[in-house]
C-alpha cells in the first residue's frame, strides 16, 4: 500500500500550477454522452476519479479518446447500454452524473445507489426528487435506482437542500426535457457555473447558473463542441494553506481569483499576507498566525472541502478557533488523527474548539478521505519530524502529482510503497 513520507519544517516556497476542477470534471465528462457529435474536453485534472469516470462511460459504450493526460474526446452516439455498475458508482459517488445525462438524452437509467462515506450519509433524495418532478418514474430495485420516463417535461421545483450533485443532475436531465424548467434553492459553486456554460456551448438554453434560481428552456438535442474546465478552487485553497502552515511563500497560478475569495478571507483574518493577480494569487506567512472562527457553507461560503485544511493552519494559530461543520455530519475525523500529532482539539455535534499549539510532531496517520488525507499532509509539511500518512489512494483521486507539486515548493515528501524505500528515505533525511 502506497504511503506518503514528509521530512517538516521547509517553509513552502514558489509558485504552483493549478489543474482543472476536479467535481467541474466529473459532472461535464458524463454530461459530454447527451450529444451524438464529438466533444473535446480540456483542462481535465488527471487524478484517479477521472479515469473512474471515464471507464464507467466507455462501459456504456461511449468512445473515450484520451488525446493527452488533459485533454478527452467523447463521443456518445454509440451509447447502447444504460445501466451503470455497481463497482463504478462504488469507486466513485459522482458516477450518478450518468443519471441525469442518460435521463436527459435517452429518458432511461440505471445507477446502482451511492452509499455514504467517511464524511456522511450523503442522501439522494433531492436528485430523485428532481428526475420525479421532470415527468420519471424512479424507483429502487435491488440497490439500483431505475428511472426511466416517456418524456420529460419542464417543472418548477425548490430544492429542500442546497445540493452541488442534486442542483447539477436535474440541470443536466432538464436541459432536453420539453418546455421550460425553473429550479430554486440551488447551488451557487463555480462547478455548477462550468456545467451550465458546458451544456450551453452544447446548444442548451440555461439561465441564472450561479445564483439562486436557474431556469432551463428545453431543446430537443445538444451538438459537439470544445470546452475547457475551471480552475480548481479546492486545490489551489489546499497549496495557499500549506504556505500558511509552513510559514512560506506560495503563489498559486492558473486561477480564478474570485473562486478563492472566502479562503483568502480566512487566511488574512489569522495574519498572512494575500495578494491577488489576475489569473494567480499569492500567499505569504511570516509571524505568528491567529485564531478566528469558520463556519462552512455553501458557495460563497467557506468551502466544506476546506474545512480539514483549516483545522490544520488553526492548530497553528495562537489562542481559541472554532469551526462549525454545516455541510456534513462527520467531517471532524481528521481531528483525532492530528492529535496524534500533538494538536489540541474537541469535536462536540457540529462543532470543533482547536486550542492552538506551538507546533506539530511528526507521526504516522491515516487518509481517512480525500481533503482530510491532504490536511494531514500540510501538518506533516510542518511537523517536526517524520510524518507518514497511509491510504494516500484518496489523496490520488482528487490531486494531480501532489507531492511533485509540494517538492517544488521545498518540501521533503516521498511516495513509498515498501519498507525498504521507506528506510531509504529515513536515512537520506537523517
Ligand atoms: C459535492 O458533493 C462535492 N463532490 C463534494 O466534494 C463537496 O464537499 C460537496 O459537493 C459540497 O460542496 C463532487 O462534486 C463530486 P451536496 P455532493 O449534494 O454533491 C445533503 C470532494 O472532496 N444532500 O452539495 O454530494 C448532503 O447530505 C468532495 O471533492 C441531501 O440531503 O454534495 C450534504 O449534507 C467531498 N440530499 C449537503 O446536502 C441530496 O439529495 C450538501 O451535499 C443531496 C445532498
Amino acid at each position: 500500500m502506497e504511503q506518503y513520507v514528509i521530512k517538516g519544517g521547509n517553509p513552502l516556497v514558489g509558485e504552483v500550477e493549478i489543474a482543472g476542477a476536479k467535481n467541474a470534471a466529473l459532472a461535464i465528462l458524463a454530461a459530454g454522452i447527451m450529444t451524438d457529435d464529438t466533444v473535446t474536453i480540456d483542462n481535465i485534472p488527471d487524478v484517479n476519479d477521472i479515469n473512474v469516470l471515464l471507464e464507467a462511460m466507455r462501459g456504456i459504450g461511449a468512445n473515450i479518446h484520451r488525446v493527452d493526460r488533459h485533454t478527452v474526446e467523447i463521443k456518445g452516439n454509440n451509447v447502447n447500454d444504460f445501466s451503470i455498475d455497481y463497482d463504478y458508482i462504488k469507486k466513485i459517488r459522482a458516477s450518478y452524473y450518468l443519471l441525469g445525462a442518460l435521463l436527459g438524452k435517452y429518458k432511461r437509467a440505471e445507477v446502482a445507489l451511492p452509499g455514504g462515506c467517511n464524511i456522511g450519509s450523503r442522501p439522494i433524495d433531492q436528485h430523485l426528487k428532481g428526475f420525479r418532478a421532470l415527468g420519471a418514474e424512479v424507483e429502487i430495485e435491488h440497490g439500483k435506482i431505475v428511472a426511466e420516463a416517456e418524456k420529460l417535461r419542464g417543472t418548477h421545483m425548490y430544492f429542500d437542500v442546497v445540493s452541488v450533485g442534486a442542483t447539477i443532475n436535474v440541470m443536466m436531465a432538464a436541459t432536453m426535457a420539453e418546455g421550460t424548467t425553473i429550479l430554486e434553492n440551488v447551488a451557487k459553486e463555480p462547478h455548477v457555473v462550468d456545467v451550465a456554460n458546458f451544456l450551453n456551448s452544447m446548444g442548451a438554453n440555461i439561465r441564472g447558473a450561479g445564483t439562486d434560481v436557474i431556469k432551463i428552456k428545453g431543446v430537443n438535442r445538444l451538438h459537439g463542441t470544445e470546452y475547457s474546465i475551471i480552475p480548481d478552487q479546492i486545490e489551489a485553497g489546499t497549496f495557499m494553506f500549506a504556505a500558511a502552515a509552513t510559514r512560506g511563500d506560495v503563489t498559486v497560478l492558473n486561477v480564478i481569483p474570485k473562486h478563492l475569495e472566502a479562503t483568502a478571507a480566512k487566511l488574512v483574518e489569522i495574519g498572512c499576507e494575500v495578494e491577488e493577480f489576475d489569473d494567480a494569487v499569492r500567499v505569504v506567512s511570516k509571524g505568528n498566525l491567529k485564531h478566528t472562527q469558520v463556519k462552512t457553507l455553501p458557495y460563497p461560503g467557506f468551502p466544506t472541502d476546506m474545512q480539514p485544511q483549516m483545522g490544520v493552519v488553526l492548530s497553528l494559530c495562537e489562542g481559541t478557533s472554532t469551526i462549525t461543520e454545516s455541510i456534513f455530519e462527520n467531517r471532524f475525523k481528521y481531528l483525532s488523527e492530528l492529535a496524534r500529532m500533538g494538536a489540541v482539539n474537541k469535536v462536540e455535534g457540529h462543532s470543533a474548539t482547536i486550542e492552538g499549539v506551538k507546533g506539530f510532531q511528526g507521526a504516522r496517520v491515516n487518509a481517512l478521505d480525500l481533503r482530510a488525507g491532504a490536511a494531514l499532509c500540510i501538518a506533516g509539511l510542518a511537523a517536526e519530524g517524520v510524518t507518514i500518512i497511509d491510504d494516500i489512494v484518496y489523496i490520488q483521486r482528487g490531486y494531480e502529482r501532489f507531492e511533485e507539486k509540494m517538492r517544488s515548493l521545498g518540501a521533503v515528501i516521498e511516495k513509498v510503497s515498501s519498507e525498504r524505500e521507506l528506510q531509504k528515505f529515513m536515512f537520506r533525511v537523517s
